[in-house]
């Protein structure tokens, strides 16, 4: 870190494992990223100044050129995505709009928030006195690289002042060509595609009111073919589970610096947030990563940044069953408390009653909101269930889904005002319930405080089953409010269960991104439980999470989404990569299916001190229908890894295959782990590091040359 001391003109360094950032922010303007990629090394502070000198560009078609600020608008002949759009409402008779494009100027040096050797932060303030603005930028880098970024907008004047946008975007280089970010469907999430970046905005935004089977996680841009392994890649994620948006942009004109921009922040609707005079609207935390080593290094970045947040769970993650492929809504006290035993026996740690045990629930078309167990389904209430899950020694958790309500509840009979739009079109046979209406946050925070409370609850599986698409709170669009107010009954809840641990879970994976995970610990990845499905719906959700935190089942040999049936050992290897758990009947097993699940259990308390701590790393392999991927410890020792084969191949085999990510100047000892089954397809051709004994080979040979697949 360079100090840029009060009054100076030096450009502020901040580095962090292997990452520079180069800001320029001298009054009044705004900042200005000069280099956001690379280590530049120790920079002085005349260099610095060179360094800014030499970087004024004269790209923009005007007289006075420079390179754009982090909140880019017209003020600054920005043609693209502007930074900022607000507006402060003209008199009613037809006056003027006033200050319809503000202009922002810094008003004093950059604030140094930390600084040290592992990255550090800025502060920067400006303002409009005409427009009655005033602006905060925050700009940090974390000891991993990490960039976050925050701004907030202060109305000063004396009226309301409309925020319709404010989104941060950061420079792309002439080096990013293209664009990979993610999409799907309920069942299918996280589907990558790929595009050019090309003129004009490839903007990936979300009116769900909630983050979306088919959000983007990130939205990457790189150099050509950029892949896992190889590739210069910048990526941005934002972290809100209501409406956001991810954009990258490019124009004729080049972004001053340099080509294009990416960023992103939430999607407000017109009127949905008014500041009165002195309140503060604050963006969402915008994540950027940059990676001169493909998408493995983005992932090593935001996985370590990740663990590294208080709230990431440190203790050893249960191996988990869930009842919802098991019964359904069939909860029968005597099925489930077979079901226990069968998952104590073969060594399951938490025991997960799903949907269907509060009042009026005996299908998904009624109870939602109704938070009292069923007396007539559990007269003595869930004790008898809880208690003997507890005297088997797994720890208990449960299903909610607290900001729903379903039209036939008694909640919604006594409350219709508490919908959070009233005859909106249903989803799920259920609506919104208005978290911002104060009595119905107080309702739903009580029954959720008794039930944690009463049953000693370890666990909550937080489900939230629909898109919300005009949420509207006293007569205004109500999404801002509804997410800030989810977020503060999870943040309240946890306040006075601080022991509690809640999964995200939205119809799947729905509800995957930074800002429910700052208060959750870990998400449903999707509803699928078939294993070809979960191989890459798995791969993907890395980019952003470490495995401790993404939820990967077991289910029955046919998935119950897709029809398809795969064999045990491939199923118990799909789901080995994650926070492990069961989604079956297992009651209903052979003797020699729970042989082997509680093999696989066994195998996943041995390796998961690894997998949930090292490196994930994934193969850029020529071969479509195959996918390997694995977990390095951080000191490259010991490694796992698993290879799928999805589809066959037209070459009799595959030939060999590099394992990512060894140390080349180590020697490996190669073992496979037949714990959970010997795939059947590993016949008499399977190449000889197959055998049970394993071999030693050095790592320059596996990480150059590769080890032969089985055909
Ligand atoms: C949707 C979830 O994704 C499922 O796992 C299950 O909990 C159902 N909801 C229950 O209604």
């Amino acid at each position: 870190m360079t100090d840029a001391m009060p009054g100076t003109a030096v450009p502020v360094h901040l580095r962090a494992a292997g990452v520079s950032l180069v800001v320029d922010a001298v009054p009044p303007g705004l900042p200005r990223v000069l280099h956001w990629g690379r280590d530049l090394g120790d920079l002085t502070a005349e260099s610095l100044v060179a360094f800014r000198d030499a970087s004024t560009p004269a790209s923009f078609s005007v007289d006075h050129t420079q390179a754009l600020s982090v909140l880019p608008t017209g003020r600054e002949c920005w043609p693209g995505t502007p930074g900022l759009v607000g507006q402060r409402p003209g008199p009613a008779d037809g006056g003027s709009c006033r200050a319809p494009f503000p202009d922002l100027r810094s008003t004093g040096p950059v604030e140094l928030l930390t600084t040290g050797p592992d990255g550090g932060g800025l502060r920067v303030s400006a303002t409009d006195p005409e427009a009655g603005l005033a602006l905060t930028v925050e700009l940090s880098l974390d000891p991993f690289g990490v960039l976050r970024t925050v701004l907030s907008i202060t109305n000063t004047g004396d009226d309301p002042y409309e925020v319709d946008a404010l989104r941060v975007l950061l420079p792309l280089p002439p080096s990013a060509v293209e664009v990979l970010d993610l999409t799907g469907v309920w069942c299918h999430e996280r589907s990558p595609q790929r595009s050019p970046l090309v003129h004009g905005t490839h903007l990936r935004a979300n009116r769900r009111g909630r983050t979306g089977h088919d959000a983007t996680l990130l939205l990457t841009a790189g150099s050509t073919g950029f892949g896992f392994r190889t590739g210069e890649v910048r990526s941005v994620h934002v972290a809100w589970s209501g409406n956001h948006e991810h954009l990258v942009e490019r124009f004729p004109e080049g972004a001053g610096l340099d080509t294009a921009v990416i960023g992103g922040g939430e999607v407000l609707a017109p009127g949905e947030v008014v500041l009165a005079p002195g309140e503060t609207y604050r963006t969402p935390e915008v994540f950027f990563v940059w990676s001169g080593d493909g998408l493995d290094g983005v992932s090593r970045r935001l996985h370590r940044h990740v663990r590294a947040r208080a709230v990431h769970p440190r203790s050893a993650r249960p191996l988990v069953l869930n009842t919802w492929e098991a019964v359904y809504f069939d909860h029968d006290l005597e099925r489930l408390r077979t079901l226990a035993d069968v998952a104590a026996a073969v060594g399951v740690e938490r025991f997960v009653l799903d949907d269907g045990w509060f009042r009026h629930r005996r299908d998904d078309s009624a109870g939602l909101g109704d938070w009292y167990v069923d007396e007539t389904v559990w007269p003595e209430g869930l004790h008898p269930l809880v208690d003997h899950v507890r005297g088997l020694g797994l720890q208990m958790g449960l299903w909610v889904e607290p900001e729903m309500v379903n039209p036939d509840s008694d909640l919604a009979r006594a409350h219709p005002d508490w919908l959070l739009t009233p005859g909106a079109p249903l989803a799920r046979s259920q609506q919104g319930l208005d978290l911002a209406n104060p009595e119905a946050y107080g309702y739903v925070l009580d029954r959720l405080d008794a039930l944690v409370g009463e049953y000693s609850l370890d666990y909550l599986k937080w489900d939230h089953n629909r898109d919300l698409h005009v949420p509207v709170h006293a007569g205004r669009p109500g999404l801002h409010a509804q997410t800030v107010a989810a977020y503060r009954l999870l943040d309240d809840l946890l306040a006075r269960h601080p022991a509690l641990e809640i999964e995200s879970c939205s119809s799947g994976g729905a509800r995957i991104d930074l800002g429910i995970l700052a208060r959750t610990h870990r998400i449903w990845a999707s509803d699928t439980n078939d294993a070809v499905e979960r191989q890459s719906i798995q791969r993907m959700t890395w980019l952003l999470l470490p495995p401790e935190l993404v939820g990967s089942h077991i289910g029955p040999a046919r998935a119950h989404t897709t029809g398809r049936t795969a064999d045990l050992p491939f199923r118990a290897v799909t789901a080995l990569f994650g926070h492990a758990g069961i989604e079956w009947d297992i009651a209903g097993c052979t003797e020699d299916e729970l042989a082997v699940l509680a093999c696989w259990i066994r195998l996943y308390k041995e390796l998961r001190p690894l997998l949930h701590t090292g490196d994930v790393v994934r193969a850029d392999l020529a071969d479509p229908g195959a996918l390997l991927h694995g977990v390095v410890s951080a000191d490259g020792t010991e490694a796992v890894f698993g290879y799928a084969r999805l589809a066959p191949t037209t070459d009799s085999y595959p030939g060999r295959v590099r394992l990512p990510g060894l140390d080349p100047a180590r020697s490996y000892r190669i073992r496979p782990r037949y714990d959970a089954g010997r795939p059947e397809l590993f016949g008499r051709a399977a190449p000889p590091w197959l055998r049970e004994e394993g071999v030693v080979l050095p790592g320059t040979v596996l990480t150059e040359a590769g080890l032969p697949m089985p055909g």
